[in-house]
């Protein structure tokens, strides 16, 4: 028995990387699983893989910078399935990059569309059908950009902080459905929205990501997956209005303290007063 069983999902940006996994994982815990995205090869594909690990799934093609792109993945739920459970608002891109001056408005606002307000149409559309369900799980990736400057491009940035109080904010309103409104944080995430932008791909990324935090290897779709997964099932009834940071420890803070890595100490293990040191 799977921990998602009987479950209705739909899940956005499900061609590729993190959405993919997802939509893979959700399927082996027993969920039905609208795959929705702008890409129908790479949706088709993980529909099959959905289907070879024995749910039920559809492609819808969707653009989530349309609203009405957005209601027709629910309304398909609904139509193929009977209901909807849970609404991953995962679809994303780096959207508008460089420099704050060079930024033009049109990128911007492109930006905000596709990574914030597909994240409310999501939960717009979805919280009608969940509250004719009896409850369900929203879940929404923002990032480790939305909680601290520097991981990633400035419009990124700012967008995934909104998806972060977006989703604490529609959790008070909706908690009383049995609605639950959550969003994760991921870390470097070695999937086609990094590897693709960097010279020499899948390996040079993987050896970059692995030395940026404390857990020495790179973050891959699964481990987002894994905790989408445990957001969606009843196992994480009591938790809302949360931003689970999946990270293998890059926002802990910094691994060098002064010019020593944390936990190299000085012989002795003990550092007298400042007074009686000398520069060595
Ligand atoms: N990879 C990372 O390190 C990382 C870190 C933090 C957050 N994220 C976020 O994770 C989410 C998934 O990204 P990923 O890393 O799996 O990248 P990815 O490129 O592998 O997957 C993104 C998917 O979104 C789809 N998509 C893009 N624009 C769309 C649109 N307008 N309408 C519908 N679908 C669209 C793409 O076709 C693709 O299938 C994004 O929101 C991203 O911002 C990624």
């Amino acid at each position: 028995m799977g921990r998602l069983d009987g479950k209705v999902a739909v899940i956005t940006g499900a061609a590729s990387g993190i959405g993919r996994a997802s939509a893979v994982r959700f399927a082996t815990e027993g969920a039905a699983v609208v795959v929705a995205d702008l890409n129908p090869r790479g949706g088709e594909e993980t529909v099959a893989e959905c289907k070879r690990a024995g749910a039920q799934a559809v492609f819808q093609r969707v653009d989530v910078i349309n609203e009405a792109d957005i209601k027709a993945a629910v309304d398909r739920a609904v139509a193929e399935f009977g209901k909807l459970d849970v609404i991953f608002n995962n679809a994303g891109l780096a959207g508008a990059v460089g420099k704050i001056e060079e930024t033009t408005a049109d990128n911007w606002d492109r930006t905000f569309a596709i990574l914030l307000r597909a994240v409310f149409f999501g939960m717009k559309y979805a919280v009608p059908e969940m509250r004719k369900a009896g409850g369900g799980s929203i879940i929404s990736t923002a990032s480790i950009a939305g909680l601290r400057g520097g991981a990633g491009p400035h419009a990124y940035s700012a967008a995934k902080a909104a998806v972060i109080n977006l989703t604490r904010s529609v959790a008070l309103e909706v908690g009383k459905d049995r609605i639950r409104v959550n969003c994760i944080c991921p870390g470097g995430i070695n999937t086609p929205l990094i590897y693709n932008n960097v010279p020499g791909g899948f390996e040079v990324a993987d050896q970059f990501l692995k030395s940026i935090q404390p857990i020495p290897r790179a973050g891959g779709p699964a481990d987002i997956a894994a905790m989408a997964a445990f957001l969606a099932s009843d196992d994480a009834e009591w938790i809302t209005g949360t931003a689970m940071v999946v990270d293998g420890g890059l926002t802990a803070g910094t691994m060098v303290f002064g010019q020593r890595p944390i936990g190299e100490t000085p012989p002795g293990g003990f550092m007298g007063p400042s007074f009686e040191q000398k520069p060595k």
